[in-house]
């Protein structure tokens, strides 16, 4: 397969683990015979400093005539630290999920056995947590009117919703049900908020034409509980901009590191891939950040064009990073190695899954290792 990749490193130490990612699919490209074309851009506070843009012309553009997306990370410590800044770089990320139309982030949230020590919760808990969040990723409160008053002591957010904005990502989410262990949760506060029912009363009816998928409907806080409680419990899970946002997060505890978590945020002509988390900029340079997450978002890049062969690939060389405790600090305390060596480990151990019968437990690398 041919495809145009778009890079786009950001701040922090997101350039650092995109390297990582890059390495990957190159191994990938010989291994399975693909060519990828990189395409590197500019974006964030990194290309505020040149244009005062985090999301510069040339880039979109080049976003918008690519395959794919990889992104890195985005944020820096001089706008989080500056209530007052008027333009931040996050906005040219909101910007970028709006003008590619990417609506769906899908978050899948995935023990593999190799992980489980690394949990903080307890391991009967976590062990076999296989759940995937859904969370709707261009509008509600993020994107909706905001105001400040003159004298800047009241402020606002509005949160909106449309029926069709609800119904298209709720399709998705019961569709991947289906592939899955058909439970769709949607996750709302409809105890309280009028964009919240709207979603309880679209999603319900949705849910009447896929009558082999399961159903249930739990409130945002509620769902925070369950999630730790009994993570297991949870199939697809399904909901909007903010609670998705913070879901997610809140999520990656159960694997121990938030630098594990991939996603794929997806809309009906393009495509990106990027780690759960921030720029981590106190890390940046240091050779220490975990590059899971982003290779792991890679893999759900080959996922999304159908390569599942490929994407299990990674996925079992990542698997075999841990198994060998080839892992970053935040991983393993006493680890000596850093963000190039894990990624070098892992880009190196990238085989076709015949090659590889040590690690075929749990399937890993039989090709029935899907991330989501
Ligand atoms: C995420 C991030 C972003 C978000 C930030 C960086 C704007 O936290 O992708 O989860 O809130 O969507
Ligand atoms: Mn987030």
């Amino acid at each position: 397969m041919q495809l145009k990749i778009a890079l786009l490193g950001g701040d922090g130490i997101g350039p650092e683990v995109l390297a990582q990612s890059v390495k990957c699919l190159k191994a990938i490209e010989e291994t399975f015979n693909h060519r990828f074309e990189f395409v590197e851009a500019p974006f964030g506070a990194i290309a505020m400093t040149g244009s005062g843009r985090p999301l510069p012309d040339e880039t979109l553009a080049l976003c918008q005539e690519s395959d794919a997306i990889l992104f890195g990370a985005i944020g820096a410590l001089e706008y989080d630290n500056n209530p007052e800044a008027k333009v931040r770089p996050e906005q040219g990320l909101l910007r970028l999920r709006k003008e590619l139309g990417l609506f769906a982030s899908i978050r899948p949230i995935k023990m593999f056995p190799a992980f489980l020590e690394n949990s903080p919760l307890k391991r009967n808990i976590v062990d076999h947590t296989d759940l995937v969040i859904f969370r709707e990723l261009t509008g509600g409160i993020y994107f909706g009117k905001k105001t400040l008053s003159e004298d800047g002591t009241t402020a606002s957010d509005l949160c909106t919703y449309s029926e069709s904005e609800i119904s298209r990502i709720a399709h998705l989410a019961f569709k991947a049900a289906k592939k899955r262990r058909k439970k769709v949760t949607l996750v709302d506060k409809a105890n309280v908020l009028e964009s919240s029912r709207l979603w309880r009363k679209t999603v319900t009816n949705i849910a009447q034409s896929y009558p082999d998928i399961s159903f249930e409907c739990l409130f945002i806080d509620n769902a925070a509980v369950q999630m730790m409680l009994n993570p297991r419990q949870f199939d697809v899970i399904l909901t909007d901009n903010m609670f998705g946002d913070i879901l997610s997060d809140q999520g990656s505890v159960i694997l121990g590191s938030v630098g594990l978590l991939p996603s794929a945020s997806v809309g009906l002509e393009n495509a990106m891939f990027e780690p759960f988390h921030g720029s981590y900029p106190q890390a940046k340079g240091k050779n220490i950040a975990n590059p899971v997450a982003s290779i792991l978002s890679s893999a759900m890049l080959l996922q999304h064009f159908g390569l599942d062969e490929e994407a299990n690939a990674i996925v079992a060389a990542v698997h075999k990073s841990f198994v060998k405790k080839v892992v970053t600090t935040d991983v393993l305390g006493s680890s000596k190695y850093g963000t190039d060596y894990v990624g070098d480990f892992i880009s190196e151990n990238i085989v076709e899954s015949d090659d590889n019968p040590s690690i075929n437990d749990e399937n890993i690398g039989l090709g029935k290792s899907t991330i989501i």
